[in-house]
Formats: structure tokens, sequence, C-alpha cells
């Protein structure tokens, strides 16, 4: 009788410990699989970027109090961040900025060398990445990726004031 109540306490505890490990495996998976990729794609016309939103208006615009979004389209070889009468990018030093990058040609690179920010520009792919600027200055955006005879000029700035 004694023995018989003890088995069916390792009974019931290898049960639970069963459904606690389904539990952590089941917890981690979910997590690993919803986890948010630092860079977004989404799909879009590649002969057809400069119609298509938001690229048809490339830009700095104020999204919230502290935040910016940059909409940026990369051609061989270079960048539009802006239209032509106002092409330098400029924002005040604190602010996130959130990059919307794509290309209208081929493959490019989109790297601001000293911070996190660094992506291929897909013709096709809509590419996102946020940065929060906090120190003043001149921060370089750079082609990383061989895009052919201008690829080591392709570059544009971002001015943090
Ligand atoms: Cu564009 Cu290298």
């Amino acid at each position: 009788m004694h023995i018989h109540r003890l088995e069916k306490i390792w009974l019931t505890v290898g049960i639970a410990m069963l459904f606690v490990f389904l539990g952590v495996i089941g917890v981690s998976a979910f997590a690993m699989g919803t986890q948010p990729p630092s860079r977004h794609h989404h799909m879009i016309d590649p002969a057809k970027v400069n119609e298509t939103a938001p690229f048809n208006q490339p830009g700095v615009f104020q999204v919230g109090k502290t935040e910016y979004e940059a909409v940026i389209v990369s051609y061989a070889f270079g960048y539009t961040g802006g239209p032509e009468e106002q092409p330098e990018m400029r924002v005040p030093a604190g602010s996130t900025v959130h990059f919307t990058a794509t290309s209208t040609d081929v493959v490019h690179g989109f790297e601001i060398p000293g911070t996190n920010v660094n992506m291929m520009l897909v013709p096709g792919e809509v590419s996102q990445v946020s940065h929060t600027f906090d120190r003043k200055g001149e921060y370089l955006i750079l082609c990383n990726e061989y895009c052919g005879t201008g690829h080591e000029y392709m570059m544009t700035k971002l001015i943090v004031e």
C-alpha cells in the first residue's frame, strides 16, 4: 500500500516533468519562430521603384518625437536620399532612424561603418534596419557589394547634428 502510493507520486512527478520539458521546447521553438528579423523583406517591382511608395518620394521624414524614416533608393552608382534640391540627409543627435531602402538595378550594399547598419539591397526587395545616432557627426554610407566600375565611389552620408 505504501509502495503503491510512492509509485503513484513518482509517476505524477514524471508526467509533470514531461509536460514541463515539452512546454520549454514548445515555448523556445515558438520564441525562435516569432523573433522579429532585424531586416524585413517584402517584394516590389524592381522596374517601377521610382513609382512605388515610399520610394517615389525618397528622403528623411520625422515619424515620431525622436524618430525618423529615411527612404533611400540605390542605383549604380549612388543613393537617392532626398529630392534633387535637398539631397543631404540630416537628423538631430539622439534620433532613431528607420532606414528603408531598395535597389533599382543590381545588388548594392548599405553599410554605415561603426554602426549595426549593414544591409544588402536586392532589386525587388525592400530592406529595413533601424539605428539610434547619439553622437553628432557625418556618417558615411557605403556600398559594400561589388556592383561595377563605380562601386568604389558609391557612397553618401547622413549628417547627425
Ligand atoms: Cu553599389 Cu557597390
